[in-house]
């Protein structure tokens, strides 16, 4: 099975002001297509049984696998989910991105964090703070509960069995041409483009 890079359900300019064109251009045509085409090259070198497998699940069992391939399976396999994941938690705040969440997991967020201020305070800091490069990550556990954490590189919750729903990218690649070293400002920008009904949808499953 190889691998591919998925289509964005928007154009690269719709996140404008918030996201601008050309770094969605280079993060999604140059930086996410690189990682998909370095887990297919690869998975090359593993048993077709691992080759098979969908890239979550290969996340999910990056633990089980032959220790000479679990590197570039997590760096390269990580940066496809990531990537695949951040991309569908995106809306333009024309079409109703941003704002504040509703439904089920508005009541899910209020239960576990107190309230949405309170889960949005914990998330900046988490996603502000990390030291280096990686993502800032709103999971669920086997028990339904919601919970906040970074990770480092391209690492991700599925590997700790943990479910993420709502993911920011905060490697310098993501926001360093529109807001250089002020990291902050990008992750207060990414508010704004926030697809809650895909976060709720992906809570749901
Ligand atoms: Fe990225």
């Amino acid at each position: 099975m190889r691998h591919e890079l998925p289509k964005l359900p928007y154009a690269y300019n719709a996140l404008e002001p918030y996201i601008d064109t050309q770094t969605m251009e280079l993060h999604h045509s140059k930086h996410h297509a690189g990682y998909v085409d370095k887990l297919n090259a690869a998975l090359e070198k593993v048993p077709s049984e691992v080759r098979e497998k969908p890239v979550d699940e290969l996340i999910r069992s990056l633990n089980d696998v032959p220790d000479e391939i679990r590197a570039p399976l997590r760096n390269f396999g990580g940066g496809h989910y990531n990537h695949s994941l951040f991309w569908t938690v995106l809306k333009p705040s024309a079409q109703g991105g941003g704002g504040e969440p509703e439904g089920e997991i508005a009541k899910a967020i209020d239960r576990d964090f107190g309230a949405f201020a309170s889960f949005k305070e914990e998330f900046d800091k988490i996603a502000t703070s990390l030291f280096g490069s990686g993502y800032a990550w709103l999971v669920v556990d086997d028990s339904g509960k919601l919970s906040v954490l970074p990770t480092q590189n391209q690492d991700c919750p599925l590997t700790n069995g943990l479910r993420p729903i709502l993911v920011i990218d905060v490697w310098e690649h993501a926001y360093y041409l529109k807001y250089q070293n002020r990291r902050p400002e990008y992750v207060a920008a990414w508010w704004n483009i926030i697809d809650w009904e895909e976060v709720e949808n992906k809570l749901k499953v």
